[in-house]
C-alpha cells in the first residue's frame, strides 16, 4: 500500500531518519512520517508520541487508515517521558518552536548518553536551538532545506559529541552547504536580521546598541556566506 504523501518538509526529515530505525516521533499529530517510512520500507516500528490526546486520535486514525496496526505504538505524554530509552535507535522532532525542542531534549539527557540520531525540525528559535545543542554537548551533522510555498524550513540530523564552535551567523543560518536552496535562505535571514537592525535604530538605550553590534556582525557573517555559497554555484 502506498503510504500517505509527505509535504517536502516531511520528507526532508524522512530522508534523515537512518533506513532500519525504530523510530520516536515526537510531537506525531497525524503521525504521516511514521506511516510513510514504514510503508516504504526505511523503518520497522515506530512510537508516535504527542502531548495531547486529539492529535494522538489522529495518529490512530492515520495507522488503521494505512493497516499499520502492531507497527506503531502510541504515548500521550509529554516530549520524551513517556518513552524507554531502549525502545528506539532515533528520534524526530519536527513542526515544534526552537525552544520547545530544546525544552524536550532537556528533559530527556539519556538522547544525549545514548549517542542517538536525533532529527529535529524547528520552526523557529533557530539560534536558540543551535546555541543550546553546542553548549549542551549536541554535534550539529547534517542540515537540510525544503521549500513549501513561500516558505523555506530547515531540518538538522544530530548526536552526542563535540562540533566546532558556531560563528554568530551560523547560529542563525546554519553552516553553508552547496544546497540549491541555501542562496535564498542566506538572502531571508540577511532580510530579517537587517530590519530587526533597522528597528533598533529608531529605539534607543545601552543594551540595545550592544544587542545591535551582535546582530551586525550576524549580517557581516550572512553576507560572508552568501559570498561563499554563490563561488560554489560557479
Ligand atoms: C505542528 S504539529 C507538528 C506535527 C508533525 N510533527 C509535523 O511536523 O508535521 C506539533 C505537534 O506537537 C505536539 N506537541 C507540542 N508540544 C509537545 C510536547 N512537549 N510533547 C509532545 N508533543 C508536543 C502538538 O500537540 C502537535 O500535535
Amino acid at each position: 500500500m502506498r503510504g500517505p504523501e509527505l509535504s517536502p518538509r516531511l520528507k526532508m526529515v524522512g530522508e534523515l531518519v537512518p533506513a532500519g530505525a525504530r523510530l520516536a516521533d515526537v510531537g506525531t499529530d497525524h503521525a504521516y512520517l511514521p506511516a510513510a517510512l514504514i510503508l516504504e520500507g526505511k523503518i520497522p516500528w515506530a512510537i508516535a508520541a504527542d502531548l495531547r490526546q486529539g492529535p494522538l486520535d489522529r495518529a490512530r486514525a492515520t495507522v488503521r487508515e494505512y493497516g499499520l496496526t502492531g507497527k506503531v505504538a502510541f504515548r500521550l505524554c509529554d516530549g520524551l517521558s513517556g518513552i524507554r530509552p531502549d525502545e528506539v535507535d532515533a528520534v524526530a522532532v519536527a513542526g515544534m518552536g526552537g525552544e520547545t525542542i530544546a525544552a524536550i531534549l532537556s528533559a530527556a539527557p539519556w538522547t544525549r548518553e545514548r549517542d542517538l540520531p536525533l532529527i529535529l525540525q524547528p520552526m523557529s528559535s533557530f539560534p536558540d536551538l543551535r546555541e543550546w545543542l553546542q553548549k549542551n554537548g549536541f554535534s550539529i551533522q547534517e542540515e537540510g532545506l525544503a521549500r513549501e510555498g513561500d516558505t523555506i524550513y530547515t531540518a538538522m540530523l544530530v548526536r552526542a559529541g563535540e562540533m566546532s564552535p558556531l560563528t554568530p551567523a551560523e547560529l542563525w543560518a546554519g553552516k553553508n552547504t552547496a544546497d540549491p536552496l541555501r542562496g535564498d535562505w542566506l538572502d531571508r535571514w540577511l532580510a530579517r536580521v537587517r530590519r530587526a537592525i533597522d528597528g533598533m535604530s529608531r529605539a534607543r538605550g545601552e543594551g540595545t546598541s550592544a544587542r545591535k553590534r551582535e546582530l551586525e556582525e550576524v549580517v557581516d557573517g550572512l553576507a560572508d556566506m552568501k559570498k561563499e555559497w554563490e563561488q560554489w554555484q560557479k
